[in-house]
C-alpha cells in the first residue's frame, strides 16, 4: 500500500465507499501505474482500442508477451490492488475488529463465485487451488472394494494419480479411458465413456479443457451419462474457469474445481470447489478445524482454520473485472487469438501440431513439436532474445511447446511469436 495513504485516510476511504474510493486515490494510481482501473466503456465493440485498455489493466511491461495462461496468469490490476490493500490492512491493524470486517468480504467472494459459475453460494467451497479441490473429492467420498472410478487418461495428476493412490488405500478400482490424438470429437468420448461405465462405477471424472494439448471435453454430455447411471461427475475446471463462460447450472456436474491464479487472473493460492446439493451429504470433509464458512455446505465442510482472506477478496475483484470486460467476449478473444496462432503454425514448415485443427474441439491451449529443434532451447531463445514467454512440455506424452493466449494478449503478440518461431525453424537455435 502506498505510504502516503495514512491509516486514518485508509479507514476514511473504506468508510467512504470501500474499494472504489480507494482505487480513486492518486497514491494507489501511482503505486500500480498506468491508467487506473478503467477499460474503455464502449466495450468489445470498440475493437483493438478496447483490448488495449484491457491489457493496460495488467502490470506486465508492454514489450513482454507471455502466453502461458494454462500455467499461471498475472493478476489483473483490480485483483492485485485488492490483494495488497487487504493484506496491508491486516498487517497495519490485526485487531479482531478489523479482521472481522473480512468475514463478510469472504462471503461476498463466495456469492461472486456462485454468480460467476451460475450456482448458489450454498454449493461453493473456497479452497487453495484445483489440486486441493480435486483431492477433497477423492478423499471425501466413501468408496470401497468393488466400486469403480472412471477417468480419462488425459486427467491432471491431481485427478489421476490421486485416484490411483487412494485406490491402493481404499480398495476401489480405477478404469481409464485412453486419450486419442488428435481429438476425435465429442461423440467419440461420449461413446467411449458409455462403453466403459458399469453398474459398479461410482465416479466419472474428466478435465473440461486438457492442459496437455487443449482438448475440450463434452462436459454436459458426460455429466448426463454419469447421472443416468447413478455415478457422481467431477469436472476439473482448472483450464476452463475464467476462460470459458462456464455455466454449471447447464452442465450439472456434482463437483467442479478451479484455481484463481490461472485464467481468472486472481491471486495465487485461492481456488474453488463446487459441490452440488445432491452430492453434499455424500462428501466427508478432509479438514476439520475452526472458522467455517457462513452459508450452506461451507458451514460444515469449510472449517479450514486461519485463511488469507486477501487472496479471496482479490479473486472476487478478478471475477468482477472479467465480468466487466464481458465473459463471452473474453472467451471469443482467446479463441480468436488461438485460431490466429493455429493458422500461423500451419504455415511454418516442419511443425507438428498436437492440438485439434477443429475450432470446436479446442479453446486456447496449443501444443506442438517444433520440428527437430530442441524445445527447451527454443523456449529459452524466445524469452531471452524476443521477450516471449511460453512453456515446454517434457516427458513422453505429446512433448514440445505449449502456448496459451488469454484476453490480455494481442494479435500483434501472436504475430511476433509466429515470426520468431519461423525464424528459428529456418536458422536453428
Ligand atoms: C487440468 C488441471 N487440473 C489441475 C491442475 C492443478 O492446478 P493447481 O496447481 O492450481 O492446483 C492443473 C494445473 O495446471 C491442471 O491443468
Amino acid at each position: 500500500m502506498a505510504a502516503s495513504v495514512s491509516r486514518r485516510n485508509f479507514a476514511k476511504l473504506f468508510a467512504a465507499g470501500g474499494s472504489a474510493a480507494l482505487f480513486a486515490d492518486p497514491a494507489w494510481a501511482r503505486e500500480f501505474g498506468g491508467r487506473g482501473t478503467d477499460i474503455l466503456p464502449a466495450g468489445p465493440s470498440a475493437g483493438e482500442p478496447f483490448w488495449t485498455s484491457v491489457r493496460e489493466q495488467f502490470v506486465m511491461p508492454p514489450d513482454l508477451a507471455v502466453m502461458n495462461a494454462a500455467n499461471l496468469c498475472p493478476a489483473s490490476k483490480p485483483a492485485a490492488e485488492a490483494l495488497t490493500r487487504e493484506s496491508s490492512s491486516v498487517d497495519r491493524d490485526p485487531s479482531p475488529s478489523n479482521r472481522a470486517r473480512l468475514m463478510p468480504e469472504k462471503e461476498a467472494t463466495r456469492k461472486g463465485l456462485a454468480e460467476f459459475l451460475r450456482v448458489t453460494p450454498d454449493e461453493i467451497i473456497i479452497t487453495r487451488n484445483t489440486s486441493e479441490s480435486n483431492n477433497m473429492v477423492s478423499n471425501g467420498l466413501d468408496l470401497k472394494a468393488g466400486d469403480e472410478v472412471l477417468l480419462h487418461e488425459d486427467n491432471h495428476p491431481s485427478n489421476l494419480t490421486a485416484w490411483h493412490e487412494k485406490a491402493k488405500r481404499f480398495g476401489f478400482s480405477v478404469v481409464v479411458v485412453p486419450q486419442k490424438n488428435p481429438h476425435p470429437g465429442a461423440e467419440y468420448y461420449v461413446d467411449a465413456f458409455a462403453k466403459a461405465i458399469t453398474p459398479r462405477t461410482k465416479v466419472v471424472s474428466v478435465t473440461h479443457l486438457s492442459s496437455t494439448v487443449g482438448d475440450l471435453m463434452p462436459a454436459k454430455e458426460l455429466a448426463a451419462l454419469a447421472r443416468s447411471r447413478g455415478a457422481f461427475f467431477l469436472l476439473d475446471g482448472a483450464q476452463s474457469f475464467g476462460l470459458l463462460d462456464v455455466n454449471l447450472a447447464e452442465i450439472q456436474p456434482d463437483f467442479y474445481s478451479g484455481s484463481a491464479h490461472k485464467w481468472p487472473c486472481g491471486a495465487r493460492e485461492c481456488g474453488v470447489l463446487y459441490v452440488s446439493k445432491a452430492a453434499q451429504p455424500k462428501l466427508w470433509p478432509t479438514v476439520y478445524s475452526a472458522y467455517p464458512g457462513a452459508v450452506g455446505f461451507s458451514k460444515t465442510f469449510e472449517s479450514f482454520g486461519q485463511r488469507d482472506e486477501a487472496t479471496m477478496i482479490a479473486l472476487h475483484a478478478a471475477l468482477d473485472f472479467q465480468t466487466k470486460v464481458g465473459r463471452a467476449a473474453l472467451e471469443k478473444r482467446s479463441r480468436d487469438l488461438t485460431t490466429q496462432l493455429m493458422d500461423g503454425l500451419a504455415k511454418i514448415p516442419g511443425i507438428t501440431n498436437w492440438t485439434s485443427p477443429v475450432a470446436e474441439r479446442r479453446v486456447a491451449v496449443v501444443s506442438f513439436v517444433p520440428g527437430t529443434l530442441d524445445a527447451n532451447k527454443l523456449a529459452s531463445a524466445l524469452y531471452t532474445n524476443d521477450r516471449i514467454g511460453i512453456t515446454t512440455r517434457g516427458g513422453k506424452d505429446r512433448p514440445g511447446l505449449r502456448v496459451s493466449p488469454h484476453f490480455y494478449n494481442t494479435p500483434a503478440e501472436v504475430d511476433r511469436l509466429l515470426a520468431s518461431i519461423a525464424k528459428y525453424m529456418k536458422a536453428g537455435v
